[in-house]
């Protein structure tokens, strides 16, 4: 197994554990454009709804884009501990596009948010198209019970080789239902 598909793993692994709780409220979801000249238009918006957040957005971009590198990681706090990071990985994003819906992971989370997308993304991410987010939520109903009540925040970013193209945050807290 190659280091990068060790660290696919592990990150597959991370993002599994850390959505185990019952309840994952969303308190902020920011889309930040850091390249002005690539995005012709983008937003991102989240919706408190019953107890769920959704998520939805969109993003039309004037150049075709073939290399994407996506550096995430993830911070929880609980009361009176230090901040813990789960992961902080780097992806080439294009690959995991193009080829990673063979991975079994990268295929449930895929099948899990095909709904909510309007397309299936590849690369190159095709100029004038518009990439939609249509309410996207977690079902709380395949989430194990495994992490603590928690606040997190989740960071993105996305470069073409090392220029910033673009940069996405996550805020919210996980609650265990009663
Ligand atoms: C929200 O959750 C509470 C507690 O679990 C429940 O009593 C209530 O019916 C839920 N509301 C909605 C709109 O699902
Ligand atoms: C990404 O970088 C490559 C090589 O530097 C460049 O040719 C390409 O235009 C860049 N793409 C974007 C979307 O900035
Ligand atoms: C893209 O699609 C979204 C969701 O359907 C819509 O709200 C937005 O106005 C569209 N933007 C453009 C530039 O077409």
């Amino acid at each position: 197994m190659s280091f990068h598909k060790l660290r696919l793993l592990v990150f597959s692994s991370l993002v599994n554990w850390s959505l185990c709780a019952h309840v994952v409220f969303v308190d902020r979801f920011t889309f930040t454009v850091d390249d002005r000249d690539l995005f012709l238009s983008q937003s991102a918006v989240v919706e408190q709804d019953g107890n769920r957040s959704y998520l939805s957005g969109h993003m039309v971009i004037n150049r075709l884009v073939n290399d994407l590198i996506l550096t995430s990681s993830m911070d929880i706090t609980r009361p009176h501990r230090p901040e813990l990071r789960l992961y902080n990985v780097q992806l080439n994003f294009c690959s995991v596009l193009n080829n990673g819906y063979k991975n079994k992971f990268i295929r449930l989370l895929y099948n899990n948010y095909a709904e909510f997308l309007n397309t299936k993304p590849k690369c190159p991410l095709r100029p004038n198209f518009n990439y939609s987010l249509h309410r996207a939520y977690i079902d709380e109903a395949m989430l194990p019970d495994l992490l603590p009540e928690c606040t997190y925040r989740m960071k993105m970013s996305f470069k073409n080789k090392s220029k910033l193209l673009a940069h996405m945050q996550i805020e919210g807290k996980l609650r265990t239902k009663r």
